[in-house]
């Protein structure tokens, strides 16, 4: 059951999509003050464990810190980090009384879970003008399917999109993508797309293209897709501020930028320099960007990566005046200020929350300043361009994934984690966030692997894609000036077609799995307890995870390791994908295990009485035969597979489920 408490003037985010009934008087759970702003306080029992809050850093069991949603462009996921790119403001409280909770409010909202007091969680925001969601379930797991209902079916991609993708920030000609699509092909390493970052622009200007390097671009994409690879622009949130460029000219003709309080549009400084924010919380303007995404996809391009739209402001003109005058008697040698002191300041240049007071959003006739709907502004950039998709071709699905989103956000695209590094404490971040993204509706999700920041090592990349093999987005992207870090960078190539060839191997089983999850409102990744709930060990576990229904992953993420201890909650069967194509199998009872896993060795475990198909590797998505499949598991197991063109959106005809059988 859930029941829908309002509180003020709740700004309508769009969250969710159906009627839920109003609650009467207070909710049944904890204590809600809204004197001084709005606070929810509940106190924890003992064993109580919180799920959910999607992009998080930390644990599955979001107990014993505090976070806090507030989109943030920051590059450095340490630990004591409390906002990353994403808001995603339902929790799940499991113990003896188990419910849900959802604060649909769409400024920074505070998240203290246990870190004040041990058993207290505190939910609390400035103002009073929210809806909360309380949701009554049989269980934790119960609860997220009642939640995913309310807002909505989350977001299909393509087929290919479930394929090995290659990125990194600095390709720039047409001889930097030839370059990683031969490496890929003469290497026989699998590829379906490489992403095309910044570079690919004219001097960065959203909706252009570098007419040196791409004199003929729809041309370029054609021979991309004859070697069945598709090319993924990026496209960032702030349009460039330069007369003659018909997008920006067009936006300030028609008041399409978010203004300053005078009606002046607010420029921001981010990669092409001074930049507007297209104002995509206003109904018109939204439209108006999102029918942008034309000018790629009539030169054949079909998917996107959003970025920057938390939207990430480098520095304003009015911070940067703020900071000269600030570092004036430094620089003029009449005070010492500590150098600790200036790069705080510097960094809070592109913090942008003073700068977030300084524009508003036109709505509805009303002007809304930013920083009080901040959180909806990278959900609205993906929204407008997942309804341009809808206008553009109502029946084709386009790839799609942001780097800020909302829920809500989860019915137009998928995201990816960001800005990570190539550190093996980021795997284990990447596998705990995977769930609790599902669990907020978001189930097309990826980090980049090997890590984005600093220089991967040979080892931490193949661990890394063996956990990726597993998540729906699969892309291996850097940032410029690290290590270059395509497979063909390292030696002994072999390995990585082997791992990366066992994620197409079982493309027919995670892209069955997904579309179940998707169609049917359920997680894609689950914690072992959601599975598992009478079993108290598996409540512990938060290094393994179960893919859809039949299996189970444990990754390493332990430089040097020659294996790792996994828990079993069940008796299941250990399968290696060794390298010379060969898969063993051996039957572990429930319990404790350590297991070997070589580094060039893929592990998964199928959980009793199950089975699952395995298809030949092939060079991309399209040349999978999933007439001709192996079965691997318990005899007289049967496996429903879902299977469909991977392109259209008629995903209910029973003829896309067919019923395998381990013999
Ligand atoms: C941001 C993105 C990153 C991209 C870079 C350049 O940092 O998160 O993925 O490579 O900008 O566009």
């Amino acid at each position: 059951m859930i029941q829908k408490y309002v509180y003020g003037k709740p700004f309508p985010t769009d969250a969710v999509t159906t009627e839920v009934p109003l609650g009467k008087g207070t909710p049944v759970y904890g204590n809600i003050e809204t004197e001084k702003g709005f606070c929810f306080t509940y106190i924890l029992k003992d064993e109580d464990i919180v799920y959910g809050l999607g992009e998080t850093n930390r644990g599955l069991n979001k107990r014993g810190y505090c976070y806090v949603s507030d989109c943030s462009d920051d590059p450095e996921h340490t630990e004591d980090k409390v906002s990353l790119y994403g808001a995603h403001n339902f929790l799940v409280v499991a113990g003896t009384v188990s419910f849900g909770l959802f604060f649909d409010y769409p400024s920074t909202l505070t998240f203290d879970i246990g870190y004040t007091r041990i058993d207290t969680l505190q939910v609390s925001c400035e103002e009073a003008d929210l809806n909360l969601f309380v949701i009554d379930g049989d269980s934790p797991y119960d609860i997220v399917k009642q939640f995913r209902k309310i807002i909505g079916k989350s977001y299909i991609p393509p087929k290919f999109a479930f394929g090995f993708g290659q990125s990194r920030w600095g390709y720039k000609t047409k001889g930097d993508f030839r370059k990683v699509a031969d490496g890929h092909r003469q290497n026989k390493v699998p590829l379906d797309m490489i992403y095309m970052d910044i570079d690919y622009m004219q001097d960065y200007k959203d909706f252009t293209v570098n007419q040196e390097n791409f004199p003929d671009f729809s041309d370029f994409v054609q021979e991309m897709k004859a070697q069945n690879i598709r090319l993924i622009p990026i496209i960032d949130a702030g349009v460039k501020v330069e007369d003659g460029y018909p997008i920006y000219e067009e936006g300030v003709k028609n008041n399409y930028f978010c203004q300053r309080e005078d009606g002046s549009n607010f420029v921001a400084a981010v990669w092409p320099g001074d930049t507007h924010f297209p104002d995509v919380l206003n109904k018109e303007a939204r439209t108006w960007f999102g029918d942008q995404y034309r000018f790629l996809t009539e030169q054949g391009i079909e998917g996107f990566w959003n970025d920057m739209n938390e939207p990430a402001i480098f520095y304003s003109q009015e911070g940067m005046a703020e900071f000269r005058e600030f570092i004036k008697d430094f620089l003029e040698e009449k005070a010492v200020t500590a150098t600790d002191i200036l790069i705080t300041k510097l960094k809070d240049l592109a913090r942008g929350h003073d700068d977030y007071r300084r524009f508003y959003h036109k709505i509805d006739g009303k002007k809304i300043r930013h920083d009080k709907v901040h959180n909806l502004f990278g959900y609205n950039m993906t929204r407008a361009a997942g309804e341009a998709f809808e206008r553009i071709d109502p029946n084709k699905r386009f790839l799609m994934f942001s780097r800020s989103s909302y829920i809500g956000m989860h019915r137009y695209g998928g995201i990816w984690t960001g800005d990570n590094m190539s550190w093996w404490s980021h795997i284990l971040l990447n596998l705990k966030m995977m769930p609790s993204l599902n669990m907020c509706g978001f189930l097309y999700v990826g980090a980049d692997l090997g890590g984005f920041g600093s220089n991967t090592t040979r080892e931490l990349l193949l661990r890394w894609l063996a956990l990726g093999i597993f998540t729906p987005l699969m892309r291996n992207h850097s940032a410029m000036g690290t290590r270059e870090q395509e497979c063909y960078q390292f030696e002994n190539i072999e390995d990585f077609r082997h791992v990366i060839g066992v994620r197409y191997r079982l493309v027919p089983y995670l892209y069955s799995e997904y579309m179940k999850a998707a169609l049917n409102d359920d997680l894609y990744f689950k914690p072992l307890a959601f599975v598992y709930p009478k079993d108290s060990m598996a409540a512990q576990v938060e290094d393994q995870m179960i893919i859809g229904n039949e299996i189970m992953i444990a990754p390493v993420y332990t430089q040097n390791a020659r294996g790792r201890y996994v828990y079993l909650p069940e008796e299941m069967q250990f399968v290696k994908f060794l390298p010379d194509g060969t898969i063993s199998v051996e039957i572990l009872e429930k319990g404790h295990h350590y297991v070997e896993i070589a580094l060039n060795e893929i592990p998964l475990f199928i959980r009793s009485e199950k089975c699952i198909p395995v298809a030949e590797a092939a060079e991309c998505v399209d040349d999978l035969d999933t007439a001709h499949m192996a079965m691997l598991g318990y005899d007289h197991a049967e496996y429903v597979l879902y299977d469909d063109d991977g392109m259209s959106k008629e995903y209910e005809k029973s003829e896309n489920y067919r019923t395998l059988r381990k013999e």
